[in-house]
């Protein structure tokens, strides 16, 4: 994919704020600090469209990119990060929750895992729920510059066997660009169905 164009749109707390024009639609959702708005900075090939952050917690709302003025990227708010308050959790998980049912621009969203470590409970949970909408979904495993390229496969086996998915699991690294290509492959695809 060339990127000719990347703009950040609008961070929106209530669908009435979501762009409405019926743009295909792509979302990055995973645990906090898994590496959601780093893997979208790659993508496009922008160093800070979307903020990063060590704290986990950075993206607070749903943040809508628009791309080449043909499709959009959302990087939606992290889940499973304690230390924010109950209320908070409380409202991500109901503005995650409209999105993911009512979003019908959605492509496919990528469920973002960290290579490193077992697909936790939240993880596990998440993947259930987004099997159950019905929308394509791909598993990208992030962070793959932290384990030795002879461990990629057994970290991948991991995930697929601990998620119970059917989908395939895409190891990249934002910091290195591994597998970047292999996730525009994926897009490029289902931007011509
Ligand atoms: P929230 O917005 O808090 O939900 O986090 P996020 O999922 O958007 O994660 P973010 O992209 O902000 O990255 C979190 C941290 O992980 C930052 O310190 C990044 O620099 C680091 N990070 C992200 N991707 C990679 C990667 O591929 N390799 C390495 N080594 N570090 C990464
Ligand atoms: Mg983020």
């Amino acid at each position: 994919m060339i990127v000719k164009r990347a703009e950040f749109e609008i961070s929106a707390v209530r669908p009435a704020q979501w762009p409405n024009d019926g743009l295909p639609e792509f979302a990055f959702v995973g645990r906090s600090n898994v590496g959601k708005s780093s893997l979208l900075n790659r993508l496009l090939s922008r160093k800070a469209l979307a903020r990063v952050s060590q704290k986990p917690g950075k993206t607070q709302q749903i943040n809508f990119f628009v791309v080449n003025e043909a499709f959009r990227f959302a990087d939606l708010p992290g889940y499973g990060y304690a230390a924010v308050s109950k209320t908070t959790r409380a409202q991500f998980s109901k503005m995650m929750g409209e999105y993911l049912t009512q979003r019908t621009p959605l492509k496919r969203v990528l469920h973002l895992i960290d290579i490193r470590h077992e697909p936790t409970a939240d993880d596990q949970f998440m993947h259930a729920e987004l099997m159950q909408l019905g929308v394509p979904l791909c598993v990208v495993a992030t962070k793959s510059d932290k384990i030795s390229r002879g461990q990629h496969r057994a970290a991948v086996q991991r995930i697929e066997k601990i998620l119970r998915t059917p989908y395939a699991v895409v190891p990249v690294s934002s910091q290195t660009g591994a597998g970047i290509n292999d996730v525009w492959t994926m897009i490029e695809a289902d931007l011509e169905t």
